[in-house]
């Protein structure tokens, strides 16, 4: 299993979906699966039980996952954050995708569906986050005015490098 952690707007999903096709392995988005079985979206979720709700349904959908077939799986920008999703993570490999806060936020755009967008001092809640990644992650890489292509390819060349193959089957 491979996690993507990392700052909205870092590429989590779309460098996920690309490096799972590389991998032969499924992509799994854990902000989809919460959105689809709880049949609301995520901006709703926060709006009713509000953020800690939000991190209890996330940390219990990441460790349901996590049990599950190998597969690329993407976490939300702040599910690091939370001690228990920290250690459930512990024995996968985990990527932190770096990007700089102003590439970060001209990618998100003001998107309303991101409820953390709205944070009264991003760039206390990056600062902060970056800690989070780092102490989390096994390998870092930065997508900063890069492409798609070029960071799987990093990134699949980091891994390999740690574990020794690429053959995420029996991982
Ligand atoms: C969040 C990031 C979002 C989503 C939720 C909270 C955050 O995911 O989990 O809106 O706390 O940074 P993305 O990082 O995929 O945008």
């Amino acid at each position: 299993m491979i996690i993507l952690v990392g700052f909205m707007g870092a590429g989590k999903t779309t460098v996920g979906r690309l490096l799972a096709e590389r991998l032969g392995v499924a992509f799994v988005d854990s902000d989809a699966v919460i959105e689809q079985r709880e049949r609301r979206p995520i901006r709703a979720i926060f709006a009713e039980v509000g953020e800690r709700g939000f991190r209890d349904i996330e940390e219990r959908t990441i460790r349901e996952l996590l049990e599950g077939p190998p597969c690329v799986l993407s976490l939300g920008g702040g599910a690091c954050g939370r001690e228990g999703t920290r250690r459930a993570l512990g024995a996968h490999t985990v990527v932190h995708l770096h990007v700089g806060l102003d590439e970060a936020l001209s990618r998100v755009g003001r998107d309303a569906d991101r409820p953390l967008l709205r944070h009264d001092d991003l760039p206390g809640l990056y600062a902060e986050r970056l800690d989070r990644y780092r102490d989390t992650a096994d390998v870092a890489c930065d997508t900063t005015g890069r492409g798609v292509e070029d960071v799987v390819l990093e990134i699949v060349e980091r891994i390999a490098g740690i574990t020794g193959t690429t053959d995420l089957a029996g991982r």
